[in-house]
């Protein structure tokens, strides 16, 4: 992880900060997510040849034990140890716990080191101050020739504001010569609201790879 990186990071909020409100966050329920990998992930890489996969804010572990049970070898990462404690609980049950490392970083501060087939950062969004659009740029430098990056956020980052697929690619600078757009869309699915209710929310997919050069 460059200089930039953390040097742009201390002048935010810092490491602490991240830790204690997703700690907080996550000790706050027994469970917060449901232990189903995402759709998006399961749609995308269901097709692909297992390999090395990192996991970018893993939370309790729903994709990194899906791809495990799939025969990806996966680095899973989270700034929360509850989330990573949870994760690494169901992924024994599940009997995976050989094929994934689960790691707590801090992203702002660093990514693990290393290569991987299949960089997946799923609803990597923080309401507290996250350099996302460097970490996803360093994100896009750890997939490996003809490896994939897939991005899915909320469309809808906040009641007020929409975004669009375009809006999370553009940023990232990724040179056309080496990346080829694979899927670049926004798609609905069905979610619970607060209440209770059935409520229709929208994603935005963003799926690059890397051309081997
Ligand atoms: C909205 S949740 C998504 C969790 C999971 N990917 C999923 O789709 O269910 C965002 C996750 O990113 C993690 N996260 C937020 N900021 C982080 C940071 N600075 N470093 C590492 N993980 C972070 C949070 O702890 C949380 O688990």
């Amino acid at each position: 992880m460059g200089d930039e990186l953390h040097a742009e990071h201390r002048e935010g909020r810092g490491d602490v900060e991240a830790e204690r409100f997703w700690e907080d966050h996550y000790r706050g329920r027994e469970r917060v997510w449901s232990g189903r990998p995402n759709p998006v992930l399961v749609d995308i890489a269901g097709s692909l040849r297992p390999g090395t996969a990192l996991d970018l804010g893993c939370g309790e572990g729903g994709d990194a034990i899906w791809l495990a049970r799939r025969g990806w070898r996966v680095t899973a990462v989270d700034v929360s140890t509850t989330a990573l404690d949870r994760a690494a609980a169901d992924a024994a049950t599940a009997g995976v716990a050989d094929r994934i490392d689960f790691r707590r970083h801090d992203l702002a501060v660093a990514l693990p080191p290393g290569a991987f087939d299949l960089v997946s950062a799923q609803y990597l969004h923080s309401p507290i101050e996250f350099p996302r659009v460097r970490v996803l740029q360093k994100a896009a430098g750890a997939v490996t020739p003809g490896g994939l990056l897939l991005i899915v956020d909320h469309a809808s980052v906040s009641p007020s504001s929409w975004a669009y697929p375009e809006e999370t690619l553009a940023p990232l600078d990724l040179s056309p010569d080496g990346w080829r757009t694979e899927r670049l869309e926004a798609r609905e699915r069905e979610a619970t609201g607060p209440n209770g209710q059935r409520v229709t929310v929208t994603d935005n997919v963003v799926a690059v790879r890397s051309l081997a050069r």
